[in-house]
């Protein structure tokens, strides 16, 4: 993870731009003055730098919450607000050069937002969950022109590594995404995907609440396949093969498919490492049967044109809501220098799949930081009660 060490933190009048950066305001954790976040916009993507001082001297890096997939904007607003600030950096690991020019067009990475707005079109799509080296997704994808793939993956090494190759073999039928699958599916339109791959999932054998095969993700994937598309799940692990075939046996009706060592075009690095150790791998394929209701998402995520009271918004400090399917928690409050605002750091959303995002307010109103959260059931529910709550 790219950090700089410096032997001080340093302030600098905001807003501030340099190049292809921007620094707007620094919010500090009201309870532990030695946090900040500096907001930064690199190319126009917003997110957070962490700082953490210490009596040694103050560490920088991207906040987790806000970091953008690829490593390389982080890089570049790390080393903008050090040389900005005249800072004296101790230490470094963010490397002095351009771009990687295979990353210089990242048209393909999507952020989820723009998904969830307008979800792309195509004859046929195909979502890959957890695609790692990419083997597959771009062997799929080299292979057939004229289908959409779209592909998850929560490990942002891969996705960099994997964007790289897109745009090196000039692929134009690939989608990437920095997002967790399980999230991703609440928002797929209504039988639109011809197949869904689940290749070698982590199996997850101490935390099952955390595997990407759940009765909720199956239900999902009934909903987003076409009638006779299907959800391909390939696993080396006895225990998940086990797993995932009792979870979709226990569904009211399902038609599916069993394979045993079964040869497929392409094998991703874990199938050869499996292979070598001979390890048997196993497939469960659920063909689906059935049409499904459209979507339907009824809502937005604006608040009231008014100020927010702010007494009111500060009693909320590590509260929850709870409500049905899904909460909404105040983690922790900052205040904005230099102004009348307030921020929280907020989870919201479903139990199992919260999202983690920033809630500023003051006397222009209230937004969100770095962009609204995703659009799904629970989020526009949290994001009602959140209303309710501050403005109420
Ligand atoms: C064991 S690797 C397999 C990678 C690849 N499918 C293959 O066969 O080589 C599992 C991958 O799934 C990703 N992953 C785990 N949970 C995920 C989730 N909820 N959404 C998206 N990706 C996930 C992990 O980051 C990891 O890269």
């Amino acid at each position: 993870m790219p950090h700089i060490h410096v032997s001080a933190f340093k302030r600098m009048p905001l807003p501030a731009a340099s190049g292809n950066c921007r620094f707007d305001f620094i919010a500090t954790n009201v309870e532990y003055d030695d946090e900040h976040l500096v907001a930064t916009s690199v190319e126009g993507k917003p997110f957070f730098l962490l700082v953490k001082e210490t009596p040694q001297g103050s560490l920088l890096k991207s906040d987790k919450i806000t970091r953008p997939s690829a490593t390389y904007f982080a890089q570049e607003g790390l080393r903008t607000y050090a040389e900005l600030s005249a800072s004296e950096v101790k230490h470094s690991n963010v490397p002095d050069r351009p771009k990687n020019p295979h990353l210089a067009s990242d048209s393909a990475l999507k952020r989820i937002e723009e998904l969830a707005e307008q979800f792309p079109e195509a004859e046929e799509i195909r979502i890959e969950v957890g695609f790692g080296s990419g083997r597959h997704l771009l062997h799929q994808a080299k292979a057939n022109p004229g289908i959409l793939f779209i592909g998850l993956e929560i490990h942002k090494a891969s996705i960099e590594q994997v964007l790289k190759q897109v745009n090196i073999q000039q692929l134009e039928n690939v989608l990437l995404l920095d997002y967790d699958a399980r999230l991703f599916m609440e928002f797929v339109p209504s039988n639109t995907v011809g197949r869904i791959y689940v290749h070698f999932p982590v199996p997850w054998d101490k935390k099952p609440h955390r595997r990407v095969i759940s009765h909720a993700f199956i239900n999902e994937a009934i909903r987003v396949l076409k009638r006779g598309g299907r959800l391909e799940l390939r696993t080396d692990s006895e225990n998940y093969f086990q797993y995932a075939w009792e979870t979709f046996i226990s569904l009211q009706k399902v038609k599916l498919e069993i394979f045993k060592n079964q040869e497929i075009a392409v094998t991703s690095k874990y199938e050869d490492r499996w292979r070598r150790m001979e390890k048997n791998i196993y497939d469960v394929t659920m063909i689906c049967d059935e049409e499904s209701a459209p979507l339907d998402l009824e809502g937005d995520f604006t608040f009231p044109d008014r100020a927010v009271d702010m007494e009111k918004f500060t009693s909320h400090n590590m509260a929850t809501q709870r409500f049905e399917g899904g909460f909404l928690h105040f983690e922790r409050l900052y205040r904005i220098e230099e102004s009348d605002r307030l921020m929280y750091r907020i989870a919201m959303g479903s139990f199992d799949r919260p999202e983690h995002l920033y809630l500023i307010a003051g006397s222009s109103g209230a937004a969100y930081f770095p962009a609204p959260p995703v659009r799904s059931r629970t989020n526009l529910e949290a994001h009602a009660r959140l209303c309710e709550l501050i403005y109420g």
